[in-house]
This record gives C-alpha cells, structure tokens and sequence, in this order.
C-alpha cells in the first residue's frame, strides 16, 4: 500500500503549521513545512542578488537550494536560518517566487521525497491539489485575517522579532490575494478537503479534530 499522507493545507498563520507538526507527533509521521521552501528559495536568490521576479534564475536557486531540516530547525548552506526565514521579507518573497511556475516545479521532487513510511503529514498551499493529490484525509485550515494576524504578531514577538499588528495584517490579506489569484497552483479549498474554521477554537481542538478524521480515512 502507498505510504500515507495527510494534507493540511490553507492560508498563512492560520494555525496549519502547529497542528500539522503535532498531528505528526501524534502519529509518529515525518512532517514537511512546504511553506519554508518558498521561503528558502526567496533568502537564497536575495542573497545571490537574484531579483525575485527572473523567474529563470531564482527556479535554478531553488534547483540547488542546499537545505537541511532537522526537528524544527533548518539550515541553508549550513547556516541556521530558522528564525530568518520567518522574517516579513522571506514571507513576502516567498510569495512572490511561489508564484513562479518554473520554481513551483524545481520544487516537486524535493516535496515528494518527504513521503516516507510510516506516513507523513505536509501542509502548505497545493499540496492535497499539487503534490499529493491522494492523500487522505485532506484538510483546509483557515481563520479571519484578524485572528491570523494576531497569531503571526504573538508568534514573532514571543521570538523577539520586530512586528507591527497593523504592516502584518495588511501583508496577510495581499498575500492571501496574491496566492488566490495565481495562475498555478492557486490557493482555495478543494471539493474532498474538509474545511477547519480556527478562527474561535483553539489548537488542540484541531488537532484531535485532525486525528479523528484520520483515523476514519479510508
Ligand atoms: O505557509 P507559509 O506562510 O510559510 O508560506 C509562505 C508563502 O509560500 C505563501 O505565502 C505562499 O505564497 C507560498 N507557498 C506556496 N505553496 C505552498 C506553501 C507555501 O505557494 N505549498
């Protein structure tokens, strides 16, 4: 039988990232945060002076990004960039390079190799759409953009990291835009996904909402 994969996919800060991560924990699965793809291709073509718009260049970037995770950090050419990479301009980098067909593609091979027994749970945008679309169960986590924008300033803060409610709120909403209305792999709920509306419950009650569905996946 194919090694099974759990989506969760929808907007940013949204509460996806915790709940795949301890969904994961929970069952014993590998885990991939496709978001920090994006967001490592984008530090990596700034740092090599590639403008986030040669969509040529910055999908060669993401061909050779030298990337490892281990547990929740990640290194990019051997440097520590766990908390950069959360950063606003990676965020907003990420968006932009995501857009790019050429580099959504350089990416696929390196997504599906987190496919490995016993399981794996992968969040992101298009990944019950794009890159496992047999996964099941498929999820669609979203929450209002207030409500995601105060996770975001709560997250960054709790790290030290300089935040305006506000600049983040009003980066939330153009990326979600930007990343709905994309020609490739445009972020929206499927038919099979089931939606998860987190903006008044907490986490736990997605993921134990999460763990039930699984155990009833087919
Ligand atoms: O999930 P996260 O906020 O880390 O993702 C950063 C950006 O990467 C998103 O705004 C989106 O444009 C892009 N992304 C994507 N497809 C994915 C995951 C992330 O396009 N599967």
């Amino acid at each position: 039988a194919p090694v099974p994969v759990v989506a969760i996919d929808g907007p940013s800060a949204s509460g996806k990232g915790t709940v795949a991560a301890r969904v994961a924990e929970a069952l014993g699965y590998h885990y991939l945060d496709s978001g920090s793809l994006y967001r490592l291709v984008a530090l990596a073509a700034m740092r090599a002076g590639v403008p986030l718009d040669d969509e040529g260049r910055v999908a060669r970037e993401a061909a050779r990004l030298d990337v490892r995770f281990e547990g929740a950090r990640v290194w990019l050419s051997g440097e520590d960039v766990t908390d950069l990479i959360r950063e606003e301009i990676c965020s907003v980098g990420a968006s932009r390079v995501a857009a790019l067909p050429a580099v959504r593609d350089a990416l696929l091979d390196r997504q599906r190799d987190f496919r490995r027994a016993p399981g794996l749970v992968a969040e992101g945008r298009d990944i019950g759409s794009v890159i496992f679309p047999d996964a099941s169960p498929k999820f669609f986590l979203t929450a209002s953009v207030e409500v995601r924008a105060e996770r975001r300033y709560k997250q960054l803060m709790e790290k030290g990291l300089p935040a305006k409610l506000e600049s983040l709120s009003k980066d939330l909403a153009e990326r979600d835009a930007r990343d709905a209305a994309r020609t490739v792999a445009p972020l929206k709920k499927l038919p099979d996904a089931v939606l998860l509306e987190t903006s008044d419950s907490g986490v736990e009650e997605a993921v134990a909402f999460v763990l039930n569905e699984v155990g009833r996946a087919p």
